[in-house]
Parts: C-alpha cells; structure tokens; sequence
C-alpha cells in the first residue's frame, strides 16, 4: 500500500477547510516541528508530521458580533476531540492504514488538555512529540493561528516535508535510497 502523502491530506476538501480555518502556517509549521522532535525521539516522522498538521483541525468559530470571543471559546471549545474524529475520518477515506490513523487521531486529541477537568495527561512518545511541536509554535494571543501562508507555499513545504519522511522511512528499513 502506497503511503498517504501530507500532500494528499492537505488536498482534501476537509483539510482544506478546517486546517486553513485554525491557520495553515500554523499547521506547516508544527509539523516541520513535528519532524524535528520525531527524529530526536525516535518516532515514527510519518505519524507525527500527520498529527501535528491536523492537530487543530476541530477549531470552531466562536465570533459574537463579529469578534473573536475568547471567554465563549474558553467554556465551549472541544477542538481536540472534533478534531480527532474529523482527522480519523479523513485519514480512512484517503486510504490510510487504521492502526496508524488511530495513533494519529490520538496523538490530536491529547494535543491539550484544555478540554479536560483534570489536567494531568500522561502521553505516550508521539502525543508529547505533537504536544511540543504545537508549543513550539504558540505565540501570545493565539496570533499563531492568524499567520498566512499561500497554498502554494504550503504545497511546496509539505512535499519537501514528505521527501523527507520517506527518506528516513527508507534508511529505516535499509532499503537503497534515490536522488
Ligand atoms: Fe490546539
Ligand atoms: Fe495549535
């Protein structure tokens, strides 16, 4: 079975809306985070990349009168558990290997603990991984999520980022790698 690219989850019409609607240079960047922390903690990249560029994909829109309502957002908001559930259905339809895409819808929803009335999450490797990486990324304010990035630099960015993946996937199994 070939490999569900970052490409093909940011071409899907769902990613397309709800990545974009938390902020794509976000979700570009905590994935090439992601990456970085993978690799140091001996993670599977493929998984963490995919996590951390889906991790916010269950943001809604808490707007009163045409303002961000933060108090609404703060009471309300379970954008780790829609996500998880929106980036499962996702990664099934584009053909994605189920223990993995449970792994990855994991990995989202314990990317915070903002909607739990306890906060003491115990992550396993790849939650702490997408956990860091959208940490890496926060700015005050949550300005993080209003940075803009074109599509096709995403584009750009994300197939670099999949090169890289299977790159490291290949020298993984050992198998002869192509320039
Ligand atoms: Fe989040
Ligand atoms: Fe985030």
């Amino acid at each position: 079975m070939s490999r569900v690219t970052l490409i093909d989850i940011f071409q899907h019409p769902v990613a397309q809306k709800y990545v974009k609607r938390a902020g794509l240079a976000h979700a570009v960047a905590c994935a090439y985070h992601a990456y970085r922390f993978a690799v140091e903690k001996n993670v599977d990249p493929d998984l963490a990349c995919k996590a951390a560029f889906l991790h916010d994909v269950g943001h809604y829109t808490w707007y009163n009168n045409g303002e961000w309502d933060y108090n609404m957002y703060k009471e309300n908001d379970i954008h780790a558990i829609k996500g998880a559930e929106r980036a499962h259905k996702l990664l099934i339809r584009l053909g994605e290997d189920r223990v993995n895409a449970k792994q990855i819808s994991l990995a989202v929803l314990l990317h915070t603990d903002s909607f739990l009335p306890e906060k003491n999450i115990q992550r396993e490797a790849l939650q702490e991984v997408v956990a860091s990486a959208d940490e890496a990324d926060e700015e005050p304010d949550g300005k993080h999520h209003y940075r803009n990035m074109s599509d096709e630099r995403a584009e750009r960015l994300l197939s670099q980022l999949d090169r890289r993946i299977e790159v490291y996937q290949k020298r993984e199994l050992k198998e002869p790698v192509s320039f």
